[in-house]
């Protein structure tokens, strides 16, 4: 049986070893999936006893996505841009591919699992941190008229632009979005975690446009509900994003891509 495991703090909620197992189970791999509580002080320690007992490969989450970056000897270009990772994996000649997969789950969510169309659509992003930086390169990939991120500290929003140089984006305060309108609004701060939103323009969601909130509860979020309020056609929290990034993260380590389908039903029908 080979060992992964899902590092971070806090961690006790996380769903990454349930979803792990279910892939394990559908997919037939002999796989051991355990969540560890991890600060940002003991990673690099937690992270070499890990791999020096032959652990496989490791999930990072919030507050280790920049120190898994750090940490992996070698990157996938996505990780590379992203400067975070949320998945290590130990390679045959020993060394740790870091890798991020948090944007083509969040992009297959979107696309495979709603239907939702990234080409020419105008796109805003809420929040400047690192979850904003995972997302970027795998949804400027998709041709959108333009990506704008808005965050309450502006210039961190603009060394991500900097960054990324990519012509279609761009950045703002909130204030910034008066009358603006957008097709998707991604919300990628972490303020819907304890109820609060940014302030937003009541008519900056586009007719037919969509929200989706990166973070994910059993109850809809603030900024679920903010959609639904304004008559968004989707208003979806990140329950698919999570199990999407996970088979990517299953698929780099076991080299079999499992169904999400059925798992995120299953997901569902688990919310309380
Ligand atoms: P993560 O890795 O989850 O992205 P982060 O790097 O700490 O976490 O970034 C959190 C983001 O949420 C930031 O963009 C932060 O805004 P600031 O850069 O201005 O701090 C944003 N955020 C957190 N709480 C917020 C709130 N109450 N209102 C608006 N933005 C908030």
């Amino acid at each position: 049986t080979d060992r992964y495991a899902v590092f971070g703090h806090p961690i006790s909620h996380s769903k990454s070893p349930r979803i792990h197992g279910l892939f394990a189970e559908q997919t037939r791999q002999p796989i051991h999936y355990t969540a560890q509580d991890v600060t940002a002080e003991a990673f690099q320690a937690a992270a070499d006893a890990f791999f020096a007992n032959g652990g496989k490969g490791l999930n990072c989450t919030v507050p280790l996505k920049e120190l898994a970056w750090q940490y992996a000897g070698r990157l996938s270009e996505r990780a590379r841009k992203s400067k975070a990772v949320n998945t290590l994996a130990r390679q045959t000649d020993g060394g740790i591919l870091g890798d991020n997969t948090d944007g083509i789950g969040l992009v297959n969510d979107l696309t495979l699992n709603h239907n939702i169309t990234l080409p020419n659509s105008r796109i805003l992003i809420l929040g400047a941190g690192g979850a904003t930086r995972g997302i970027l390169g795998p949804l400027l990939e998709h041709r959108p008229a333009c990506i704008a991120i808005a965050n309450r500290t502006l210039d961190k929003a603009e060394t991500i632009v900097a960054e990324f140089a990519d012509p279609d984006l761009s950045c703002s305060d909130y204030a910034g979005l008066a009358s603006r309108q957008f097709d998707l609004i991604i919300n990628a701060t972490s303020a819907s975690l304890s109820g609060e939103l940014p302030p937003l323009p009541g008519d900056l969601l586009a007719e037919n446009g969509c929200c989706y909130d990166l973070a994910y509860g059993n109850r809809p979020t603030a900024f679920v509900q903010w959609g639904l309020a304004r008559q968004a056609r989707q208003s979806l929290d990140g329950l698919g994003m999570l199990v999407e990034q996970a088979a990517e993260a299953f698929a780099l380590w076991r080299g079999i891509r499992p169904d999400t389908a059925p798992v995120i039903d299953l997901l569902n029908r688990e919310r309380k």
